[in-house]
């Protein structure tokens, strides 16, 4: 089978192939520069530049007030620090729902003034417009079903969805126009993982779970959240891999006793 760390360029067709082969694909969201130079190192598959960046970055409670312009500051840093990691790029809420011709100029924007190489899109049948255009441009569409945080103040909580069986049902026919339409991914989030794995396992294109359980075709995780950075969201889909927020937390503490003491900077850090 092939080694898919040694690709050097991840392309729509490597996640397809990824899938076929059994392959689980790693996701994480960037925002910047620095950090997506580091996972890129890691051999991340996708970088999403999420429009969580409107709570992570900016200090929202909600994703909705993030810009097209703030979205493409953000992927434009992160594109210029990869070189092996495909960049998608979240289409900020009210830039493509209910008019399609918006929503072709918003992912033509952000192609061209961030050079990312997709976009995602929230929601199904009903934005089957704005998918059908972007993509008859050339431009490649990740979709999103379950949860989708845009839509919060209709759903009113983040609690798992599609656990009854009328929503359920709506998401497998999503799920199915989205691979239609010519999708090549698609994000399920908070979902039982019983549906997740259904799902992947109906369609040919790579399901992409958060809080969708251990059978789609691979895991993306907010990188802040992950890493340990933000504190207080602890949803069980997440695994913490470090504790940065204590860590950082602790190195400015020291950095500031140093500094109050003299101690910082000693003889070898000045000129
Ligand atoms: O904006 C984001 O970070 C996302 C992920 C939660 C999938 O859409």
């Amino acid at each position: 089978m092939k080694n898919y760390d040694e690709v050097k360029r991840m392309t729509t067709h490597t996640f397809k192939a990824m899938k076929a082969d059994g392959v689980k694909i790693s996701m994480l969201t960037a925002y910047d520069f620095s950090m997506a130079r580091i996972l890129d190192e890691a051999g991340i598959d996708i970088l999403l530049v999420g429009d969580s960046a409107s709570n992570v970055m900016a200090g929202h409670e909600t994703t909705l007030p993030i810009t097209l312009d703030q979205m493409i500051y953000h992927a434009s840093s992160v594109v210029r620090a990869v070189k092996r990691t495909f960049v998608v790029v979240d289409l900020p809420f009210g830039s493509y729902q209910g008019d399609e011709k918006a929503a072709l100029r918003a992912a033509i924007r952000i192609m061209k003034e961030s050079g990312a190489h997709g976009v995602k899109l929230e929601g199904g049948k009903e934005i089957e417009g704005s998918i059908k255009r972007i993509l008859s441009a050339g431009v490649p569409v990740m979709g999103h079903l379950g949860l989708t945080p845009q839509s919060i103040y209709k759903f009113g909580t983040y609690v798992v969805r599609a656990k009854e069986e009328e929503e359920a049902q709506q998401l497998r026919k999503d799920a199915k126009l989205l691979e239609k339409l010519g999708c090549f991914g698609i994000v399920l989030e908070k979902i039982p993982a019983v549906l997740g794995q259904e799902v992947a396992e109906s369609v040919g294109i790579p399901i992409i779970g958060i809080g969708g359980g251990n059978g789609v075709d691979g895991q993306v995780l907010v990188v802040h959240d992950m890493l340990g950075i933000t504190k207080d969201f602890q949803p069980r889909f997440l695994r913490r891999y470090l504790d940065l927020f204590e860590e950082i937390k602790n190195a400015a503490a020291q950095y500031k006793t140093d500094v109050r003491s003299g101690d910082f900077p000693n003889e070898k850090e000045q000129y």
